[in-house]
Order: structure tokens, then C-alpha cells, then sequence
């Protein structure tokens, strides 16, 4: 059934490779996606982490940390202990890192005591926690006085395309449909503010050429078949675009560093 399975996501996909393993979910792209997503986010993520001292950190919780893309980052520029935190134990078993402790959890209930991390970091994980005050408030929880939360959350509601192409409407389908909240990001800074955290907030990134990997990602996401169709000639559209920002597609992420009093 697997094989089977797999040969028609191949077919559905046409040109894009798709990994045995991967079976579609709409909250975790596979592995080669995610460090692709991870590799356009490197230059924002690094100056929120720099904001919230990272190089001065011990013990940091990454909270939703999927394939394990960015754990190595987060080792290499803090002081002391990662702790990866996922609610896909099976994510966290084939991830990319083994060397840092492990914890198969829920963001909205974290099992840890108060204050046990200085620095809690979130990457394209808020957007599927339906209750968002509630989650800021439970990393809140989690970090002692003096520390911080980083979270890079995108908001689909500022998409940018050019010419339109209807690509912002297929995202908002898609996320809404998998029970996800595609303005997360604009509720983030108001969410950290409830949870007595002082607010950074910059809206990021600086836009780059649109790739056809990226429309893909709406792949995974539970659309129409005449959705799937769209995506598929959007996704073939921008891979025979006629320059490098043509078309022009761009979609904010926010990042927000929450530092604890
Ligand atoms: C889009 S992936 C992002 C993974 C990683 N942060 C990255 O940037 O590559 C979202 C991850 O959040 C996890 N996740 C979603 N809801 C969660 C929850 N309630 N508690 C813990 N993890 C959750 C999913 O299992 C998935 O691994």
C-alpha cells in the first residue's frame, strides 16, 4: 500500500522528488522543504536569536522543531543545552539531530517546570496552535526572568504577488482548511504583550525570487483537486518565470522577541 501510495504522490507531484518516508502533512513539510524554508528564513532568524542574546543563553527549548533543521543552529550559537520539543514523536525519532535531548510534547500543555529555560525559541509552529494567547503564555511560563522568547511566524494576510495569480487565497484555503490560523503572525506581538513579556516586533524578510518549491509547498495542504491543479500550473508558471522577479511573490514573516522582566 506504502509503494503504491508513494508512486501516486510522485505522479500527483509530477517534477518534485518526493521521499519514501514523507507521506503528506499539512503541519510538517519533509525534510528537504523544511531546511529549504529554513535555509529563506537563516538572515531573519539570526538577528531575532541575536536580539535575544543567544550567544549568552545555557538552556534553550526549541518547541516544534519538526525535522530537527534548525537544532544545529541553535547549538552552535548558544552557551549551553538544546532541548528539542515536538508533539510528532516520530519527527523527533528520524529528525536530522540526535545529540540533544529529545521530548515528544504539547506547546499548549510544555512538561517542564516554571522557568527552566532562558531562551524558548519557535520557528512556523504558532500558526497551528489554535489557541495562541494560551501557548505564548505556557513558553512564557517556561522562561525565568531575564530570558526571552523567539518566535517566526509568517502572515499569509500580507502577501504580496504580482502579476495576481491567486496564490494568497490558495494559502489561506489551505491553512484554514488544515486548522490553521494563516494571520498568525499579527497576533503575535498583542499574544507576548498579554503574557507580560517587553515586545520586540519586526516584520520581515526581504523578499526574494519567487521559487517554485515554495508554491509547492501548498501540496501538502487539504485543497480541492482543482485547487491541486492551480497549485501545480502556479508552481510550473514560476518556474519558467521570464526574470528574477518575475512574477513577484512575497510573504511576510514576523519575528518577535519577548524578553521576560
Ligand atoms: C512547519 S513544522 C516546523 C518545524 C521546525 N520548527 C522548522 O522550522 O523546521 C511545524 C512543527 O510544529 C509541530 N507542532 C504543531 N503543533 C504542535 C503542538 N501543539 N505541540 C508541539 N508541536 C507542534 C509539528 O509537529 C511540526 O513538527
Amino acid at each position: 500500500m506504502c509503494l503504491c501510495w508513494v508512486r501516486v504522490r510522485m505522479c500527483l507531484r509530477g517534477w518534485r522528488t518526493v521521499s519514501h518516508r514523507h507521506l503528506p502533512r499539512p503541519d510538517l513539510p519533509g525534510l528537504e522543504q523544511s531546511r529549504e524554508l529554513a535555509e529563506w528564513l537563516a538572515g531573519p532568524r539570526s538577528r531575532a536569536l541575536q536580539r535575544a542574546g543567544i550567544g549568552r543563553r545555557r538552556r534553550l527549548l526549541e518547541v516544534g522543531s519538526g525535522h530537527g533543521v534548525v537544532t544545529p543552529e541553535l547549538k552552535r550559537r548558544a552557551r549551553g543545552m538544546v532541548v528539542s520539543l515536538d508533539r510528532d514523536g516520530e519527527a523527533l525519532r528520524q529528525g536530522a539531530v540526535t545529540d540533544v535531548p529529545r521530548v515528544a510534547g504539547d506547546c499548549r500543555q510544555l512538561p517542564f517546570a516554571d522557568e527552566s529555560f532562558d531562551l524558548v525559541f519557535f520557528q512556523n509552529v504558532l500558526l497551528w496552535a489554535p489557541e495562541l494567547e494560551w501557548v505564548v503564555a505556557e513558553a512564557a511560563r517556561m522562561v525565568e526572568p531575564g530570558g526571552a522568547l523567539v518566535a517566526i511566524e509568517p502572515d499569509y494576510g500580507g502577501m504580496m504577488e504580482h502579476p495576481a495569480m491567486g496564490l494568497r487565497e490558495l494559502w489561506f484555503a489551505g491553512l484554514l482548511a488544515a486548522g490553521a490560523d494563516p494571520e498568525v503572525g499579527r497576533k503575535l506581538p498583542g499574544a507576548c504583550e498579554a503574557a507580560g513579556l517587553d515586545t520586540w516586533v519586526e516584520l520581515s524578510h526581504l523578499p526574494s525570487a519567487a521559487e517554485p518549491q515554495a508554491v509547492l509547498l501548498l501540496e501538502d495542504l487539504p485543497l480541492t483537486n482543482q485547487q491541486h491543479e492551480q497549485v501545480r500550473s502556479l508552481a510550473k508558471a514560476v518556474s519558467e518565470r521570464s526574470g528574477r522577479w518575475s512574477p513577484f511573490v512575497h510573504a511576510p514573516y514576523f519575528l518577535v522577541v519577548g524578553s521576560k522582566p
